[in-house]
């Protein structure tokens, strides 16, 4: 690896003090933000940092009894608040489930200032698969997640008409995993059965490649809509995303990379609502909120053969276009 590959990495692994955190946030009354996965880590301490600034939060976990949770906790923790704490039940394993909860929000709000597409899982074991056959990462980080995004588009658009110009965004939750260990193009778009087997890892670090790409893709295909997008990598956290590694590996993890969720936290906020952002719809932040160049096949994957890249991104998007049809 070369030094400068290398200072990439070892900047993103422990990266300098966050410029741009929550005191930086204005109050946020009357404003609306969804949050998937948000019963815990990233998204649980976001959406009380977003509750205390009295915004109206929307909640998405798998289950009742984890959002009745985490509505309680984040009450506890933030007693005082015009906001409003709102669960819906989300499993992006389920495509007939995400059309269920798409429409419950869009049922109760007519905008959406930003969509925090923050879910996401990591499979160490097995080959598991969605309810509707896709590899578990593939199906959930990309498939679940584009459906969810585009179904609730239409709201997002209307909003961008409405509110100040580049405050509406979309933000991707990708992770630095895409660029260390997906394959040479990020994504193998032959391959998303995986017919030709790949570690778990590996295809993990396949669908945060896609994440990447249908954040610079959605930067593209929305830019008339005045949508802001944006594609991150949050940091390396001490999260529950490492539930299945086993105890000797968890402990090596904390011990080398402990920084607690908020400063997930921190890389989505300067996303939703650092001004400069909104010039860069579609560019890669990195923790705790900065710019940096992605691997440069990722970065060509971004560009049509026309303008010199490969197209990956775009055949990415169509794919989970054609994917998520029956659906919409
Ligand atoms: N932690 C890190 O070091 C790190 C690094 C790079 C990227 N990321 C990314 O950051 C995001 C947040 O992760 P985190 O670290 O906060 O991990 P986390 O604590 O495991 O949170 C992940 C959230 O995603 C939800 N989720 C998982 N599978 C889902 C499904 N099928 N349907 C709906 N929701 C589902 C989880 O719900 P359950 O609780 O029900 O499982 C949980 O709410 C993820 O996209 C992750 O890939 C994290």
């Amino acid at each position: 690896m070369c030094l400068s590959r290398l200072y990439h990495h070892i900047s993103q692994a422990w990266p300098p003090r966050p410029k741009f955190t929550d005191k930086d946030i204005p109050p946020l009354d009357g404003k609306v933000y969804v949050i998937s996965g948000a019963n815990t880590g990233i998204g649980k301490i976001l959406a009380q940092i977003l509750y205390s600034k009295n915004a109206r939060v929307i909640i998405t976990a798998r289950s009742q009894e984890k959002g009745d949770k985490t509505i309680e906790d984040i009450k506890r923790e933030v007693p005082v608040s015009k906001g409003e704490l709102i669960f819906v039940r989300m499993d992006l394993a389920d495509l007939n489930q995400v059309k269920t909860a798409a429409h419950e929000i869009l049922q109760r709000e007519d905008r959406i200032n930003v969509l925090f597409n923050n879910a996401g899982v990591m499979v160490l074991k097995g080959e598991p698969k969605t309810v509707q056959g896709y590899e578990e990462q593939l199906g959930v980080n990309n498939v679940g997640t584009h459906l969810f995004t585009q179904l609730l588009a239409p709201t997002l658009v209307r909003a961008a008409q409405n509110e100040p110009a580049g405050s509406v965004r979309v933000i991707w939750v990708s992770s630095s995993g895409s660029e260390m260990q997906s394959p040479p193009g990020g994504v193998p778009m032959h391959n998303l059965d995986y017919h030709e087997k790949a570690d778990p890892f590996v295809r993990y670090a396949i669908s945060k490649a896609g994440v990447y790409y249908q954040g610079a893709e959605f930067a593209r295909r929305y830019k008339g809509a005045g949508i802001v997008s944006v594609p991150l990598h949050p940091g390396i956290l001490n999260t529950d995303l490492f539930r299945q590694a086993n105890g000797i590996q968890r402990r090596l993890f904390t011990f080398l990379f402990s920084y607690p969720p908020i400063y997930g936290a921190y890389t989505e906020i300067f996303a939703a609502f650092a001004p400069e952002v909104a010039a860069r719809s579609g560019e890669w932040v990195v923790p705790w909120g900065r710019y940096m160049d992605v691997r440069k096949d990722m970065k060509e994957a971004t560009k049509s053969k026309e303008e010199g890249g490969t197209g990956i991104a775009s055949a990415f998007w169509d794919w989970n276009e054609e994917q998520i049809r029956p659906y919409m």
